[in-house]
């Protein structure tokens, strides 16, 4: 099926987003973000689906906000409607797993809503970058703090001060991409990573999922004591009983996502 700025199709239970705005480089404008949002919206609500992906084209993922639609904005503006913030916050409010597929440029507001995703997947081509610098702004989606809480601060103050643009193979030695694949294989390699994900019982890694983030939010004690009381919780379910089972009886699982 077919939105206007953004295509989405169900593989199975993957649910595959592609930002389609080839003509501003997949620029991230308001109808873009609500025609993502609702995507979004519809793949975490159905039953069937267990990941999503996120991608854009071979030559770019998105060359970030829109800035012909933001340049007049006054101050005024820009607070009461909550710019940026109010709309951008669909994505990492997921609760299922959503992997970024990253091809081409990633920058400002693209780079930011790759870093919003679980983890990315990167082409060799990918190129990543916060260069609102360059036009007299900064990050407003999360540039400066998942940035930071990703690469450091050496890296991420160099991204943000300087607008430099860092390839796929420094964004993966920093921490920034999980693997990166040739671009012709991108599509691929990404719908398999997911369909793996999806093979396994989805309140399962809704939980993993919800651990993991809260390591961003906790110090450690508490976010041990959060993943200690997920993991019992775990026995309460079919699938564990499940999982374990074919494990002793060496066969392959079949989970009910109870
Ligand atoms: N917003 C609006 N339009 C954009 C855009 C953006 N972020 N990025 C590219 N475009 C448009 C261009 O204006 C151009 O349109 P026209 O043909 O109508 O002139 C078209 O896309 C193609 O772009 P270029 O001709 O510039 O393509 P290029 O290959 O020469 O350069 C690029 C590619 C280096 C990515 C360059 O387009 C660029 O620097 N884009 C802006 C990147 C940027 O600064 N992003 C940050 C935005 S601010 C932000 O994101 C804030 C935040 O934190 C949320």
């Amino acid at each position: 099926m077919s939105d206007k700025f953004v295509l989405s199709e169900k593989i199975g239970k993957v649910g595959l987003i592609t930002l389609n705005r080839p003509d501003a480089l997949n620029a991230l404008c308001e109808s873009l973000i609500h025609d993502l949002e609702h995507i979004l919206e519809r793949y975490e609500s159905d039953s069937e689906i267990h990941c999503m992906i996120l991608m854009g084209s071979d030559t770019v993922f998105a060359a970030g906000a829109d800035i012909k639609e933001m340049q007049h904005k006054t101050y005024m503006e820009a607070y009461k409607e909550d710019l940026i913030t109010k709309d951008w916050t669909q994505v990492s409010a997921l609760r299922k797993p959503i992997i970024a597929a990253v091809s081409g440029y990633a920058l400002g507001g693209g780079c930011e809503l790759a870093m919003m995703c679980d983890f990315i997947i990167a082409s060799n081509t990918a190129k990543f970058g916060q260069p609102e610098v360059t036009l007299g702004t900064m990050p407003g989606a999360g540039g400066t703090q998942r940035l930071t809480r990703s690469i450091g601060k050496a890296k991420a103050m160099d991204m943000c001060l300087t607008g430099r643009i860092m390839d796929a193979h420094e964004a993966e030695k920093a921490g920034l991409v999980s693997r990166i694949v040739p671009v012709e294989e991108l599509r691929e390699e990404a719908l398999k990573v997911a369909q793996k994900i999806s093979s396994y019982s989805l309140p399962i890694l809704m939980m993993i999922k919800e651990s993991v983030s809260r390591a961003f939010e906790m110090p450690l004690s508490e976010g041990l004591r959060f993943e200690s009381r997920l993991f019992h919780s775990t026995f309460s379910t079919e699938d564990q009983k499940e999982g374990m089972a074919a494990f002793v009886e060496k066969r392959h699982p079949v989970f009910k996502d109870q």
